[in-house]
């Protein structure tokens, strides 16, 4: 597709052409996107969505970047951007309608402010609500589409659906709603009046948050972890920490971090996972799925 076809078929959306997408991803890595566009309203979501799908281009979306990784050099298509939907509004007390490109930790703190509770388990995790809610974003068991009520989506021929609680599966770092190309636009969620208990299951959830690297670039936790198994500890007990390609690193604070120091490329990073996986099924027989969302067409893990 030329730059002229989409710009003139939508000439109210902003399009870059060429967009750097290491400032977008946490991991501070990958190449440009050949398109680019945040829409700042539904509307312009639909329109720019449903054309890329129409025109069969491939089309990647993203949120806050913070569990991604784009392949270095040209990415050919379209990047779409979920940052611009980013508002709340509080419908009742305890429900929100919560846009999909809203942060995860100002979610967060909004309900900790109105002395509301029922999404501790998600302390310290960063990103947007679409993002974690198509991962289904959580910790100790917990995920955060449980606190749905239902999600507002544009499908791929534009149309907008709402899909409620009782239609979305999920489980450990799964859902559903991720089952289709799909943008998940907002969110309806309810929260509970805090009780004093749940200060001290927050507090736990921000220590074990403690125990990971702070400062450094990197996408949070770099594979799923295995059923029955940490995949951390795996990662630990085969030393990987502190293995290194290029200026990616695997943190020495937790193994499931591979850390940027600096300049490390998408395929640094990439092969540093390849590495890891390998000292793994190497020793335990134990294959790691990633975690972190690959747009890499040719990458797969031993
Ligand atoms: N461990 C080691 N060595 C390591 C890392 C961990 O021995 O290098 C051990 C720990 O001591 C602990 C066990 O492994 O006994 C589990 O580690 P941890 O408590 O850090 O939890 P995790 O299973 O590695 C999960 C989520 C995190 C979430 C934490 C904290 C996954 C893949 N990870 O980590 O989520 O922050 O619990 O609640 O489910 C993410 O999704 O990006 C993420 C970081």
């Amino acid at each position: 597709m030329l730059f002229s076809e989409i710009h003139s078929a939508l000439p109210h959306i902003d399009i870059k052409e060429r967009w750097p997408l290491s400032p977008l991803c946490t991991l501070r890595a990958g190449g440009e996107a050949e398109f680019f566009a945040a829409p700042d309203s539904i509307e312009d979501m639909k329109e720019i969505f449903s054309f890329v799908m129409k025109k069969n281009c491939p089309v990647y979306i993203i949120g806050g970047g913070s569990n991604i990784l784009f392949p270095d050099g040209l990415v050919e298509g379209v990047v779409i951007s979920t940052a611009n939907l980013n508002s709340i509004e509080w419908r009742t007390d305890l429900t929100a309608d919560v846009d999909a490109g809203f942060k995860l930790p100002m979610l967060m703190k909004e309900i900790r402010e109105k002395n509301l509770a029922g999404m501790e388990f998600a302390a310290g995790i960063p990103g947007t609500l679409g993002g974690a809610l198509l991962g289904n974003a959580g910790a100790g068991g917990r995920g955060v589409c449980e606190l749905l009520d239902y999600v507002v989506s544009v499908e791929a021929d534009g149309e907008i659906k709402t899909l409620n609680h009782g239609d979305i599966n999920y489980s450990y770092r799964k859902c559903s709603l991720a089952d289709k190309k799909r943008v998940i636009v907002s969110a309806r969620m309810t929260f509970r009046t805090a009780a004093p208990k749940d200060k001290d299951v927050l507090e736990s959830f921000l220590l074990r948050r403690g125990s990971q690297p702070h400062g450094l670039h990197n996408a949070g936790c770099t594979f799923k972890n295995p059923e029955g198994y940490s995949a951390g500890k795996l990662l630990d007990e085969c030393g990987c920490k502190n293995l290194s390609v290029g200026d990616a690193i695997v943190s020495d604070v937790h193994a499931n971090f591979i850390l940027n120091r600096g300049k490390a490329t998408s395929a640094d990073i990439l092969e540093l996972i390849k590495i890891c996986a390998k000292k793994v099924y190497d020793s335990t027989g134990i294959k790691l799925e990633p975690e972190i969302k690959i747009f890499d067409p040719c990458f797969s893990v031993p």
